[in-house]
């Protein structure tokens, strides 16, 4: 199994990164210290995540340290919805590029293909969006063609589209998306979008690869599933004698998609990394492939609701 995937252009992405989202200011700078010495060459970042600062201070200290050189290393940051406009674009990656003390990025996605007015964070009220008619999504893809073009990042791409939203993208863009970072574990594997992504030579990041159990409260349902406790996971970990995480991102890996499992303590940083040791049978990932239930952690409900010009509709490719 390769531990890297391949862009058009030659250029390669680690299949294993390490995911931020959830990394507080305050533990990230040590965790992305340690992916490095762990063996980790790519660090998923993003602006809303309020840590790239600390993320870039550790980037600092191993470039300078001669921990690792920049060349080696695959930094991913994403555009936030406040920035849809195409003339905001380029200013916001410049501030993303600033907070993480470097001069490019290998790759900067569209986080959501919803857009909010660009002095609110997250909308509370209605007031707070604009809609598609105000913001097109036509728009944000060519400041993201231009930033390209500016040297800024390598590569550009989406997360958190459908096909529907690709379709609409591609259709005008002179650099078609070559990555889409969604949602995808055993219990979500949407198949029918990663085939799509495939078909249209987009390459597929999965995130939440371990369930998130450590979202806020405020995004979590009382009754949800907690992903590493499923009898199927834990019954393919026991048999192999690993963790039900390693199962999680070795099915990740073997479905030839990228992952960025989040962890901010260095065992299981070093866990994580480890799992692209480990081989699944076919059985194994017939099984984990074709789970009896399904669950989606990030449900996107935070932008739906009443009054916003968003439906979920816009967002996944079941809903
Ligand atoms: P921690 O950061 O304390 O290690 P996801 O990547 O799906 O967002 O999941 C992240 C959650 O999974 C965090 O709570 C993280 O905690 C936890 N986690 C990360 N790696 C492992 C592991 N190997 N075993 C158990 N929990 C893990």
């Amino acid at each position: 199994m390769k531990n890297h995937i391949t862009f058009k252009n030659g250029d390669s992405m680690p299949k294993l990164g390490l995911g931020t989202w959830k990394s507080e200011p305050g533990e990230v700078y040590q965790a992305v210290i340690w992916a490095i010495e762990a063996g980790y060459r790519h660090i998923d970042c993003a602006a809303i995540y309020q840590n790239e600062k600390e993320v870039g201070a550790a980037l600092y200290t191993a470039f300078k340290n001669n921990l690792v050189k920049r060349e080696d290393m695959f930094i991913t940051s994403k555009l936030w919805n406040n920035a849809h406009l195409e003339d905001a674009v380029i200013p916001a990656l410049e501030q993303s590029l600033s907070d993480l003390q470097l001069d490019y990025l290998d790759l900067y996605l569209v986080h959501w293909p919803i857009a909010f007015k660009q002095e609110v964070g997250f909308p509370r009220t209605q007031d707070g969006f604009l809609t598609y008619q105000e913001a097109p999504l036509s728009g944000t893809w060519k400041g993201m063609e231009a930033a390209q073009e500016q040297g800024l990042t390598k590569h550009i791409g989406v997360s958190n589209f459908n096909s529907l939203k690709l379709k609409e993208i591609m259709k005008g863009a002179n650099r078609v998306p070559e990555m889409n970072q969604i949602e995808l574990h055993p219990l979500l594997p949407q198949h029918a979008l990663v085939d799509f992504c495939r078909k249209h030579d987009i390459q597929v990041t999965a995130y939440s690869p371990l369930g998130s159990s450590d979202r806020a409260s405020s995004m979590k349902k009382d009754d949800e599933p907690l992903l590493m406790e499923d009898e199927v996971v834990k019954g393919i970990a026991e048999k192999q004698g690993v963790s039900p995480a390693q199962i999680l991102i070795a099915w990740a890996l073997h479905r030839d998609t990228v992952v960025i499992p989040k962890s901010v303590n260095q065992d299981r940083i070093k866990q994580n990394f480890a799992a692209q040791k480990i081989e699944l049978e076919s059985a194994d990932m017939e099984k984990l492939n074709h789970m009896e239930s399904s669950y989606r952690f990030v449900d996107g409900s935070f932008f739906t609701f009443e009054g916003s010009p968003y439906q979920l509709s816009d967002l996944w490719e079941d809903a």
